[in-house]
Formats: structure tokens, C-alpha cells, sequence
């Protein structure tokens, strides 16, 4: 992956991972987060931390 590839894998019954070199992330709230690592965007509504995966769609079983 080159600097300027975007890769996004959806995760089996999980989150779609965001390969990326940064990211700069506009919250509902208006407030900007910038990743410089992977990280993973929430496909289950359940998480805590939206739009972030915090792990929980584990426990409440999402499939998709
Ligand atoms: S996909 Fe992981 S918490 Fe929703």
C-alpha cells in the first residue's frame, strides 16, 4: 500500500477496518479526530465509542 491508498476491509460480523498513512475524522459533534494508525469504524450500532469499534459487537451477536 502506497501513501495515498485508502484500504478498507469489512470484517466478518465485525467493524471495516481503515488501512490508511492519516486520517482526519469529523465526529457528529463537529469535533475532528486524526488517526495516523489503522483503526476500525463500527458496522453494529452497539459501540460506545461510535463511530468507532469498541468490541461490542461480540457479545450482542452482530451478523453482517
Ligand atoms: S462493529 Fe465493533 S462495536 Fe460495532
Amino acid at each position: 500500500m502506497d501513501d495515498s491508498t485508502l484500504e478498507i476491509t469489512i470484517i466478518p460480523n465485525g467493524p471495516a477496518r481503515i488501512k490508511c498513512t492519516k486520517a482526519k475524522i469529523t465526529l457528529a459533534n463537529g469535533l475532528v479526530v486524526t488517526k495516523e494508525k489503522p483503526f476500525s469504524l463500527c458496522r453494529c450500532g452497539k459501540s460506545d465509542d461510535k463511530p468507532f469499534c469498541d468490541g461490542s459487537h461480540t457479545p450482542c451477536g452482530f451478523k453482517g
